[in-house]
């Protein structure tokens, strides 16, 4: 993608200006960002995913001015009738189930893979909403289908009611007011107020993005990392010849001590483990997802992912939905190329290298990647 091409997706910004001057600091209002858009999945088809064990979705109702929300599995008779008005099905990882939904979010693309979360559809009938609140992470908000009103507000007060389902804002504030027409959608950068309710029968789609916590990703590293500390740091013991009498055997040897900050340092030292690690961490499928195994061709003409496998690289590794291959040359310009744009044509894979070849093969055996139109 040329990012310094203006976008009618981001109201005729390219990416490099959106980046630059929206993400993660100020919203965004798009007046048919996606023109003539009409909603991928009908309703049926919505509550459909919505009864399934394997997608994640909740109900949220707001009944005699009281908050209700209820998690999926939801059968069709679990779901108000759509003359009720006021309540809203939210459907997550879309993407994952629908090639439709996950074309359209390779439209978002212009920000990193490892930034990218999932297309969530909202159906909601009149007056349907989820309230006042703030989300900790960056959100496009695309109407889909019939109309929804956005009030949006920088927010100081993020006190939040007290013994709710939902986190709803105490004491929300807002300052601006937009309807959003099908096609239309607005950006709105983490811990932004928001409030969106129905205007009629109604569908948004939330393209979601993810950003790791320090904490948490801290201890998956060191966890991922702990499995191979041990041939990292060796077998050596510690060796205290030499060492004085003491009169306080309660005491820790300083010697130990630093005896410990070693093995720990010699744990992390390679900065190849660490890298290799991240990727395989960001690449990991969500916990809903399953591949079935496919067949692997004889002749590969074109391959392109599915659409529910994640795959990354950094300069030395190429990472495909949890596991890490180091690589170069040729080969890793391939699979960059393959992780850059999900797919690689005849012509891409003419000079391919036999190890290559293989590797792609087994991928299609596990059901990552697919024959392109096969
Ligand atoms: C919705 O679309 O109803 C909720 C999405 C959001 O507020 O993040
Ligand atoms: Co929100």
């Amino acid at each position: 993608m040329d990012t310094s091409i203006p976008l009618p997706l981001l109201g005729g910004l390219a990416p490099d200006q959106f980046m630059r001057r929206h993400w993660q600091k100020k919203p965004l209002l798009v007046r048919a960002a996606v023109p003539g858009l009409r909603p991928l999945l009908g309703r049926t088809e919505l509550f459909g995913l919505a009864a399934r064990d394997d997608v994640e979705s909740r109900l949220v109702q707001a009944r005699g001015g009281r908050w209700q929300l209820r998690r999926g599995p939801l059968t069709r008779r679990a779901l108000p009738p759509l003359s009720q008005p006021d309540w809203t099905l939210l459907v997550q990882g879309v993407d994952l189930h629908d090639d439709r939904a996950h074309a359209l979010l390779q439209q978002f693309r212009f920000v990193p893979d490892a930034r990218l979360d999932d297309l969530m559809i909202s159906f909601a009938t009149d007056g349907g909403g989820v309230g006042p609140h703030f989300d900790s992470y960056d959100v496009c908000l695309l109407q889909a289908e019939g109309r929804r009103r956005w009030r949006i507000g920088r927010q100081r007060d993020l006190t939040l009611h007290e013994g709710l389902p939902l986190k709803i804002l105490a004491n929300f504030e807002p300052e601006e007011e937009y309807l959003l027409e099908p096609g239309d959608m607005l950006y709105l950068p983490p811990r932004y107020a928001h409030d969106g309710i129905a205007e009629g029968e109604c569908q948004t789609y939330s393209i979601g993005f993810r950003a790791p916590q320090r904490g948490e990703l801290a201890q998956e590293l060191l966890q991922r990392l702990a499995d191979d500390a041990r041939d990292s740091a060796g077998e050596a013991l510690y060796r205290d010849a030499g060492h004085a009498p003491t009169a306080t055997p309660g005491a820790i040897p300083a010697e130990l001590v630093a005896f410990a900050r070693e093995a720990l340092a010699a744990a992390l030292k390679d900065p190849g483990a660490l890298e290799r690690t991240l990727g395989e961490y960001l690449t990991e499928p969500k916990p809903q997802v399953w591949f079935e195994g496919g067949r692997a061709p004889r002749r590969l003409d074109s391959v392109v992912l599915d659409r529910r496998t994640r795959m990354m690289h950094d300069a030395r590794h190429v990472f495909v939905n949890g596991e890490s291959w180091r690589a170069a040359g040729a080969d890793a310009r391939l699979m960059r190329r393959l992780a850059d744009r999900r797919a690689l044509t005849a012509q891409d894979l003419a000079g391919a290298s036999e190890g290559a070849l293989e590797l792609l093969r087994s991928w299609c055996e596990a059901g990552w990647l697919h024959e392109n139109g096969g």
